[in-house]
């Protein structure tokens, strides 16, 4: 009995010991690969990138649940993240319209807004950080996809495109320097990042009175936690930012770029041109 239990211990202490070196290799690799890359490759499950191949294969019984940490549960249809030219907001029609040159669509989904600047005959390069997207956007006919994190990207383009909340692959607050400095780097001389996001503050209004119940302490109201669901399989919970346009404006200032509106949405969102 005490033989089992000294060799259980040992047990226990091996296994603590790879979790903590797994722990630790991710810590040191931090530096190199992004956390968005780290948790990807780790922890992510890709219950989107199913999701959109279910729709892409005839499968499509049910939409993705989606949720944060101030909202209730909402549905985001599938057929949305194959919309055509028609279908997308004016502010993404807006973004594809001032597309020229060599152009990166980041996280790029379904490949919706890279089929359309292919169909006009431009140069474009479709990367998502889900093996679902990717191989979605490529039977949907994306000639150069790639499954790739933004960060991992060194190639140089005319145009950046970041659409459906682009900010939110940013992640935090904290981490937005470290995007548009990688970013930036990307640009050709004269080029351009088209993004979109949206002012939030508007979800922390009380319904009855219209006050705020915003607690400043609690740090950016726009840094969500984000929820995923699909098939009643739960995606790990993500980080997801929304930026308005002013927070943007001083971020890009600090890297050294300027940053202009070019349209304002029809729910608090808006369209940015960076240069
Ligand atoms: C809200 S969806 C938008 C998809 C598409 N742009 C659209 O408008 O339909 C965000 C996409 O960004 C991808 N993504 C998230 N983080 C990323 C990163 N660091 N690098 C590249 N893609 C990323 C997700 O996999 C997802 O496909």
């Amino acid at each position: 009995m005490l033989i089992f239990g000294e060799l259980w211990k040992i047990i226990d202490l091996v296994l603590h010991l790879t979790n903590l070196s797994k722990v630790l290799d991710t810590i040191s690799r931090k530096t190199e690969i992004t956390p968005t890359d780290v948790q990807h490759a780790l922890y992510m499950k890709d219950i989107f990138g199913k999701a959109l191949l279910d729709y892409q294969n005839g499968n499509y019984s049910v939409d993705l649940i989606t949720s944060t940490n101030i909202s209730e549960e909402d549905t985001l249809p599938l057929p949305y993240l194959f919309r055509d030219y028609s279908e997308m907001p004016k502010l993404e029609q807006k973004a594809l319209q001032l597309s020229n040159g060599n152009i990166l669509d980041v996280g790029s989904g379904a490949g919706s807004h890279s089929l359309w600047l292919q169909e006009k005959g431009l140069k474009v390069k479709a990367i998502d950080s889900s093996e679902g997207a990717i191989a979605v956007a490529k039977k949907r006919g994306v000639l150069n996809v790639e499954l790739k994190p933004l960060l991992e990207e060194t190639e140089t383009f005319d145009t950046i495109l970041l659409l459906m909340n682009g900010t939110g692959i940013f992640q935090e607050l904290t981490d937005v320097s470290k995007y548009l400095k990688h970013l930036k780097s990307l640009l050709n001389p004269k080029g351009q990042i088209l993004i979109d996001s949206s002012d939030i503050s508007y979800m922390y209004e009380d319904d009855d009175d219209g006050g705020q119940w915003l607690d400043l302490n609690q740090g950016y109201p726009g840094e969500l936690d984000y929820f995923l669901s699909y098939k009643e399989e739960k995606e790990t919970p993500m980080k997801w930012l929304y930026l308005d346009f002013e927070t943007l404006k001083t971020a890009c200032l600090t890297v050294g770029m300027k940053c202009e509106k070019v349209m304002d949405g029809e729910h608090f969102d808006y369209l940015a041109r960076i240069t």
